[in-house]
């Protein structure tokens, strides 16, 4: 933890973790399903047909996970009114982090002159910032931290095999960030992580430090394989099982949610799980069709967005889930 010390403004009774502020950033160069198309054998009908996606941003050549964190972190650390002195802990959802170590949460931490305080990276997939944000939750809770920041950032473009088309016309980079601080008034209400290592084959990369690397293969044989029928199916099962599963322990009804913010992967598993909630498409914020699956980064821009453009107001309650390779799979639960 930080020099401050955490428990010097003590919140009596129950404590909660609130948003007090959020952040994104994608960067510049955008890549349209046109562009694609002179790349693979694909066409911008075919891809905006199966998943919605109309376009991706892809980070410049150096430009790395860490770089469209600190972007994201700066924005909601503004809106939340906090300075680095301020972070008790710094959490990162990444699957694509700059460095083997130290983790892309330190450098972040570095970079924004946080030194001290707690920094970390979780790997959890495209579920990355719905695990994120549930331990950074359980920490405000138990009352030894009191201000997080809950970074989801990915640079997947550097995975992909960019002449598979059956992957490469679904994911782009970016960041989303989000402040927690410490509150009596109702923030986060619940949060419920799963994981299938079983499936690992149906979306993973194959190599790594310790299994290897393949020297014959481009990038060392770094990429997404993904069968992507059986996920589709496995994703849209999982994401109904979490979502009841949420609403049962709160003991409320999908009446009661004012925002369904899933994880950007594919417009129709989005519109599966809506439909299942009964969830009419003006109370789910999508942004798969500008961003592309950002993995660990899709929940928290699309929370940005829908904040900065007045859709999510306070005192709304929002409802996340997100699936990913592992299989990784959860929801959170909160109040805005
Ligand atoms: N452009 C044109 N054709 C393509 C293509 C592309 N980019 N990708 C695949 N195809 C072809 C296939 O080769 C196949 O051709 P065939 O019938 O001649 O064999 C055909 O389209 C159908 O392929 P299929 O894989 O059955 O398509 P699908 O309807 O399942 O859609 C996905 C493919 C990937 C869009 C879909 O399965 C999906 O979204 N899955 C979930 C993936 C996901 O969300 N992953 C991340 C989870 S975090």
């Amino acid at each position: 933890m930080s020099e401050r010390e955490p428990g010097s403004h003590a919140i009596s009774g129950r404590i909660y973790a609130r948003i007090a502020g959020t952040g994104s950033y994608l960067p510049d160069k955008l890549l349209t399903n046109d562009d694609l198309a002179k790349q693979v054998d694909t066409s911008d009908e075919w891809i905006r047909s199966r998943t919605g996606i109309r376009q991706r941003h892809i980070a410049a050549e150096g430009q790395t996970t860490g770089d469209l964190g600190y972007e994201a972190a700066l924005k909601a650390m503004e809106a939340a009114g906090v300075s680095a002195a301020d972070l008790d802990m710094i959490v990162v959802g990444t699957t694509t982090p700059d460095l083997i170590f130290p983790s892309t949460a330190c450098l972040i931490q570095a970079r924004l002159g946080a030194n001290g305080c707690a920094a970390m990276d979780v790997n959890a997939a495209c579920s990355g910032f719905v695990y994120a944000l549930s331990v950074a939750d359980k920490f405000i809770r138990c009352g030894d931290a009191r201000t997080v920041l809950v970074i989801g950032a990915e640079t997947l473009s550097r995975i992909v095999d960019w002449t598979e088309r059956t992957t490469c016309v679904l994911f782009g980079d970016g960041a989303g960030a989000v402040v927690l601080k410490a509150d009596s008034e109702t923030g986060i209400l619940s949060t419920h992580l799963h994981a299938d290592g079983g499936k690992k084959e149906l979306l993973w990369n194959p190599v790594g430090v310790s299994v290897g690397f393949q020297a014959d293969q481009p990038n060392g044989g770094a990429r997404i394989k993904m069968k992507g029928n059986d996920v589709f199916k496995y994703a849209v099962k999982a994401l109904d099982s979490v979502v009841d599963e949420t609403l049962e322990a709160n003991g409320l009804t999908q009446q009661d949610l004012d925002w369904l913010i899933p994880h950007q992967a594919n417009l129709r598993i989005i519109e599966a799980t809506a439909k299942r909630l009964g969830m009419p498409m003006e109370r789910v914020v999508v942004t798969v069709d500008r961003h592309g699956n950002t993995s660990a980064a899709s929940v928290p821009l699309a929370l940005d967005e829908a904040v900065r453009s007045g859709r999510v107001q306070r005192g709304q309650l929002l409802l996340f889930e997100a699936f990913g390779g592992g299989f990784t799979w959860g929801s959170a639960l909160l109040r805005y």
